[in-house]
């Protein structure tokens, strides 16, 4: 049981015991009144706010602490919903025909914002990003409301995003109103967010949806280069979000790329001059010579390190440990990008390469 000063509920996968309805009405209630209300989804947990309302957003930022030009999310319960808040040029409605096929998903569209939607919610930019999550408790959530919900990740604002309700309570515990613990989340990785407000469909986040899978039904999509290298100061983003270090354990963070024999002979040289912990493959933790040795699934399935990641660089936070080593996939096809993405900023861009 988490000793909390926030309400706490369980809310089971399916969303359909009586004691799941009770705890989805309460927090639909708070979110109507303009409450914080943290709830679970496919990707990570949100901090979810009535979306159509300046103040409750505007609550958002301040309880992350979040830049107030970094935008938010509007979570939708039905891709039926889009064309309420999003202007959809005929140009583009072939493309998010197509992006609408995949939904419920882990993905964001960003679309051209209709007047309803708040300047607080796009922190003033002309666009909006609209998701369905593909989670039931999430939607159900939604559609109770009766309204779009915004949520950025339940995490103070440079933290590694929660993806089980403890970690939501070490952020956000006496600033929510009310968190619904659904369990671990599957993914373990932010949306991807793809925009269609640019000349060609844009990649500014990879996530669960593949930029594969979305170059294979769209033709021809681009990715940012912000997705892989360090903006240059004072540089134009697409996503506001990509300007902030982001994900950052306590710890300074070491990138291991390459030869993973190599690397691993670097990293036991390092962990006997200072305290270490290291995010490994599970093949390589027997060899690994350090204070703290933690398991980021097989090499072939980078879909369990994705699912991993936060909760092991936010454990290294507890460790009694001077730095932090993870090995980076050996490549950036279909989730490792995401994974790549993910530790590159938690790393500040900090690679050694073998
Ligand atoms: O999986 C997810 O997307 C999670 C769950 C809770 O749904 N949400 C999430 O939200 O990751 P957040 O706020 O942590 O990340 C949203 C990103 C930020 O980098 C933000 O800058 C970008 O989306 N974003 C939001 N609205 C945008 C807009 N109108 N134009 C460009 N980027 C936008
Ligand atoms: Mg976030």
């Amino acid at each position: 049981m988490l000793l909390s000063k926030t309400l706490v509920r369980p809310v089971s996968r399916n969303a359909d015991t009586p004691d799941d309805r009770a705890a989805l009405q309460t927090a639909a209630d708070l979110i109507r009144r303009g409450g914080l209300v943290v709830f679970p989804t496919e990707t990570v947990y949100g901090l979810g706010a009535n979306g159509l309302d300046e103040n409750a957003a505007r609550a958002i930022y301040a309880a992350k602490g979040r830049p107030q030009n970094n935008p938010l999310i509007l979570h939708l319960s039905d891709a039926s919903e889009i064309p309420l808040y999003c202007d959809v040029p005929e140009k583009i409605k072939p493309l998010l025909e197509k992006l609408t096929s995949l939904m419920p998903a882990p993905l964001t569209v960003i679309l051209p914002a209709k007047p309803v939607v708040p300047k607080t919610i796009t922190a003033g930019l002309p666009n909006v990003a609209v998701r369905v999550p593909t989670s039931k408790i999430a939607r159900e959530l939604i559609r109770l409301a009766g309204v779009p919900i915004a949520a950025p990740s339940a995490n103070l604002s440079g933290k590694p995003s929660p993806t089980c309700a403890r970690h939501v309570l070490q952020d956000m515990d006496g600033r929510a109103d009310m968190v619904l613990d659904g369990g671990d989340c599957t993914y373990g990785v932010e949306s991807t967010i793809i925009t269609l407000c640019e000349e060609f469909p844009t990649l500014l986040r990879p996530g669960g949806v593949t930029f594969e899978q979305l170059d294979g039904l769209l033709g021809e999509v681009h990715m940012s280069h912000a997705v892989l290298e360090s903006l240059k100061p004072g540089e134009a983003v697409l996503s506001p979000g990509m300007m902030y270090k982001h994900y950052a354990p306590a710890r300074p963070v070491e990138l291991i790329k390459g030869d993973r024999a190599k690397g691993i002979a670097y990293v036991n040289e390092c962990a006997k001059e200072q305290a270490a912990a290291v995010l490994c493959y599970d093949a390589d933790a027997p060899q690994i010579k350090a204070k703290a040795v933690l398991h980021a699934g097989g090499d072939d399935n980078t879909g369990a390190y994705a699912a991993r990641i936060f909760t092991m660089l936010r454990d290294t936070d507890s460790l009694d440990v001077d730095k932090v080593y993870a090995f980076l996939p050996k490549d950036t096809s279909g989730i490792s990008l995401a994974v790549y993405n993910r530790l590159l900023r938690a790393a500040g861009f900090h690679v050694k390469e073998f």
